[in-house]
């Protein structure tokens, strides 16, 4: 990555105009005042007098590249319609922020901090962006140091900053990427030269996706050891001002629910401290103006790539501003750095939207297909696939598994795929209570050998087509059940503290996956079986949370080693499609997110309750993450029984579709049903995967919940539209459309033409008789 130290010769240009705009507004202004002129005022000051407006210059460009403009006194991230500003506060070397929204252009109003008296110093009362603590700030900082004397103040000032074009990877840690032409980072140095710890920020901007990631790297330059006891990745202060905010809360078979609250005085947070991102709560948030909705005003998202423990806190202060914090869980970390040893935070990345929840989550959407998956296939159409595991469970042997492949063939399913059940020899793995961590095919159920098994399969041609079945397997490989091989020759690598019980869930233990020796092993077991014949998924469960841990850093240590682990899998196996899965989506976050393509959303699939599940989800995650399945009815989570067209329907919203059934074991009509749904879902798969998604209505505030998506070249659109209870002597609903062109004129569904105007302004209407109905209609633009 190249430092850039001449200007660009357009950025230039661009600044001299606006600089001159700023001398016409200046001339009648009073002289620069800079915020220590306030701060010098007498502290018993009781009136406010007449305050001079002041301004904050755009910087005095001496750095830059397309989207960063820097001096070393005040720094500035543009993106398409995004503006992120601050400065250094010349007489403490504070790093202060200007804004954080929409475009601005030219100089801005220096913040006034009014008079300051009471216990709450001037450092209390401004908006910081990387507060420390000790010193009279007393909201929650973004560091907490103990230093090597015992006391937890630190006086991080400015020193330096660079810029340069593209972004830095981060070592160990999943990480946006981005070419030169796509990303630039700012660096800004700050030093406590009392206890000599070094922290610096890195700002990277995405102009098109008005996306700003940030990251904290930490290094103690003293001689003694220091502990670092919180570490938020982003920390922003808002202005005075009221905001709701949304966090998406849940439990197994109840992800992402969505949550919209109002930011009150005090602190309001939620996090994991399950070792997890966990279903409990997801690590996202969004901070709104309470007036902005679905589609309009101004939204501020929170994204966290990390799949660990992690806190989310957004304080509301005394004085009314608030300050979002989004990092590492602190009751879970302790880290503890030697002398020259430093600490990188993972990152966060913060998207602002002044169209609504729907334009942050489309933000997020395109950022991450495009520049946090690595996998080639992002946005591949996915092949429709069958899983085994609601149609035989663990019970099976090879003639059982033939026979639902064969069927799966027949219906026009390309990927087989091969749940839990399939391994362990001495403590073969026949219910949940045995043979994790033994990862070679049980002997008894496949006599003749796993490949021979594949090869047959794989032999198979999907139904009317030359292409042959692909073959996909379930692994659970960072855990361990007492009942294996592996645990009686190394019960030490279950995760233990000292001589506390080992609390089992679901019969099994988590092994320590920050050992190297447990990462090898976990990538040579994986590694063995998919070098041993054609298999092309991998299905990544994770059935449990982490509970004793030997130390207070084992949490993140946990997580440096099985990206380890997931980076050289998906880096050996690139021809893998990988597809992350924790009891559902206990782990569904952007650290995952970068190596596996996507993730099971839940493990319920009853289709009404995955409405709001995989609305939930696209508030921060693309559609083509998510795992979505047709399953049997009754349900098995919850009972219900809706029709297979619905359940269909809603499984296809995700990016890759599937069934989770026998064939043999459900209704013949159900069972017709299938092969026109399965080439209804790949026909809306390209869209689904590359698309533009607008949540027309949602489930929790409406009887027609509706989603349109619009294809990457803006031609095509498919609108989902369903009827959750029966619409008795109503008026029919009209569904409005967004994101067409206007002007434009669209077909639906072959016949009708109505102007993108019509659609979007008046909408169409969708009678449905009965109750769990649903549309799926297709726009062409003509
Ligand atoms: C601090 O910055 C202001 C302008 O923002 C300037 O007038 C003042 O001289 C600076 N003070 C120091 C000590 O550099
Ligand atoms: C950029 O500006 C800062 C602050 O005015 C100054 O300290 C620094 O030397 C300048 N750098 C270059 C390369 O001109
Ligand atoms: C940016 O703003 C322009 C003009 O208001 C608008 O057309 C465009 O859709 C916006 N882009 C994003 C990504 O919000
Ligand atoms: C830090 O210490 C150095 C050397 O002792 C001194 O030159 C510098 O001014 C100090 N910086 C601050 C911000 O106190
Ligand atoms: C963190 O800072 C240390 C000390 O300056 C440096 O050696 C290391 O490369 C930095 N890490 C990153 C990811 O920039
Ligand atoms: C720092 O920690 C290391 C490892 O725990 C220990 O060996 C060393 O003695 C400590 N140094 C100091 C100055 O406390
Ligand atoms: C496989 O399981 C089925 C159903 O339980 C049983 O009928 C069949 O005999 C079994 N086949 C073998 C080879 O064990
Ligand atoms: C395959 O083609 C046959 C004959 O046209 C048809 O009956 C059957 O339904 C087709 N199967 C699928 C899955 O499309
Ligand atoms: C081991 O398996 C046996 C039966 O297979 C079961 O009864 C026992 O509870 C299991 N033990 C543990 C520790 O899970
Ligand atoms: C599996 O095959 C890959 C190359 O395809 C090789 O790098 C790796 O060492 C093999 N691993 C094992 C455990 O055989
Ligand atoms: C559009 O045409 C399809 C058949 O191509 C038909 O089923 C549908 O009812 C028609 N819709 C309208 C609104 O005319």
């Amino acid at each position: 990555m190249a430092v850039v130290s001449q200007c660009v010769s357009t950025a230039e240009k661009v600044r001299h105009h606006i600089k001159w705009l700023g001398h016409l507004v200046q001339w009648w202004l009073l002289p620069a005042w800079s915020l220590s002129a306030v701060q010098s005022w007498p502290q018993a000051q009781q009136t406010v007098p007449f305050i001079p407006v002041t301004t904050r210059q755009l910087p005095d460009v001496n750095q830059s590249y397309a989207g960063i403009i820097a001096d070393g006194s005040s720094f500035s991230l543009n993106g398409d319609n995004v503006s992120y500003r601050f400065h250094v506060d010349n007489s403490t070397g504070d790093l202060i922020s200007d804004h954080f929204g929409g475009s601005v252009l030219g100089d801005i109003p220096t913040e006034v901090t009014g008079a300051v008296n009471g216990w709450v110093n001037t450092i209390g009362r401004v908006r910081r962006e990387f507060p420390d603590q000790g010193r009279g700030d007393f909201r929650q900082p973004a560091i907490r140091i103990r230093q090597s004397e015992g006391y937890t103040v630190s006086d991080l000032r400015y020193q330096s900053y660079t810029v340069k074009q593209g972004k830095p990877s981060l070592p160990s840690l999943p990480a946006t990427f981005g070419s030169e032409d796509e990303v630039s980072t700012l660096i800004v140095h700050l030093y406590d030269n009392y206890s000599s710890v070094a922290a610096d920020l890195s700002y990277s901007i995405f102009p098109k996706h008005n996306a700003i990631v940030r990251s904290a790297n930490i290094t103690n330059h003293g001689k003694g050891n220091i502990t670092i006891e919180s570490l938020a990745s982003m920390s922003v202060d808002f202005p005075y001002e009221d905001l709701d905010m949304i966090s998406l809360r849940g439990d197994w078979a109840r992800e992402a629910h969505r949550e919209r609250r109002r930011v009150e005085y005090g602190t309001q947070g939620f996090g994991s401290t399950t070792g997890y991102s966990s279903h409990l709560h997801n690590p996202f948030l969004a901070v709104m103006d309470p007036s902005s909705t679905e589609s309009s005003g101004e939204v501020w998202g929170f994204s966290f790539v990390y799949s660990g423990s992690f806190s989310v806190d957004v304080e509301k202060g005394s004085q009314g501003l608030t300050r979002a914090l989004v990092g590492l869980n602190p009751s879970q970390l302790s880290w503890s750095l030697g002398p020259g040893e430093s600490l990188n935070s993972p990152e966060c990345v913060a998207v602002y939207s002044e169209n609504g929840v729907g334009g942050m989550s489309r933000s997020l959407h395109n950022l991450y297909r495009k520049n946090l998956i690595k996998s080639k296939f992002a946005m591949a159409d996915r092949p429709a696939l069958l899983n085994s595991w609601e149609g035989l469970g663990s019970t099976f042997n090879e003639s059982t598994i033939s026979q639902l492949a064969k069927e799966s063939a027949a219906l026009g399913i390309k990927l087989f795929v091969l749940d839990d059940g399939w391994f362990g020899d001495k403590y073969p793995r026949t219910s949940d209570d045995a043979g994790l961590g033994d990862w070679i095919p049980n002997p008894r159920r496949f006599p003749d050998g796993l490949p021979h098994v594949v090869d047959s399969i794989t032999s198979l041609k999907a139904a009317n087509t030359s292409t042959n079945l692909r073959f996909g397997l379930w692994f659970e490989p960072e855990m361990v059940n007492p009942n294996s091989s592996l645990y009686h020759e190394h019960p030490e690598w279950a995760l233990h503290a000292g001589s506390y019980p080992r609390t089992e869930t679901r019969n099994q233990l988590v092994l320590n996956v920050a050992l190297p020796e447990v990462q090898d092993f976990i990538i040579d077991s994986v590694s063995n079986i998919l070098n041993s014949s054609d298999i092309t998924y991998v299905k990544w469960d994770n059935n449990r949370g982490i509970h004793e841990m030997p130390s207070s850093s084992t949490d993140h240590e946990y997580m440096l080693g099985l990206y380890r682990v997931f980076d050289v899998l998906t880096t050996r196996f690139p021809e893998v499609l990988w597809e992350g899965c924790a009891s559902g989506g206990g782990r569904f976050d952007p650290g995952v997110l970068q190596y596996f393509p996507q993730i099971w959303t839940s493990d319920d699939t009853d289709a009404v309750e995955r409405i709001t599940i995989q609305m939930g989800t696209s508030l921060a995650y693309p559609p083509s993450a998510m795992g979505a399945h047709l399953s049997a009815v009754p349900n098995q989570q919850t009972g219900r029984t809706l029709p297979v067209d619905f359940r269909g329907h809603v499984a296809m919203m995700g990016g890759s579709f599937g069934l989770e059934l026998d064939p043999a074991e459900i209704p013949e009509s159900d069972k017709a049903a299938l092969p026109g749904l399965i080439e209804l879902a790949e026909k809306v798969n390209p869209i689904i995967l590359s698309g533009d998604m607008y949540r027309l209505s949602l489930p929790e505030e409406s009887n027609w919940p509706a989603v349109l998506f619009i294809s990457e070249d803006a031609k095509q659109a498919v609108l989902f539209y369903f009827q959750i209870n029966p619409n008795i002597n109503s008026a029919i609903p009209w569904v409005k459309m967004q994101g067409l062109d206007p002007k434009a004129t669209y077909s639906v569904d072959g016949n009708a033409t109505y102007t993108g105007s019509v659609l979007m302004k008046i909408g169409l209407q969708f009678p449905i008789a009965t109750d769990y109905g649903s549309k799926v209609v297709f726009l062409e633009k003509q």
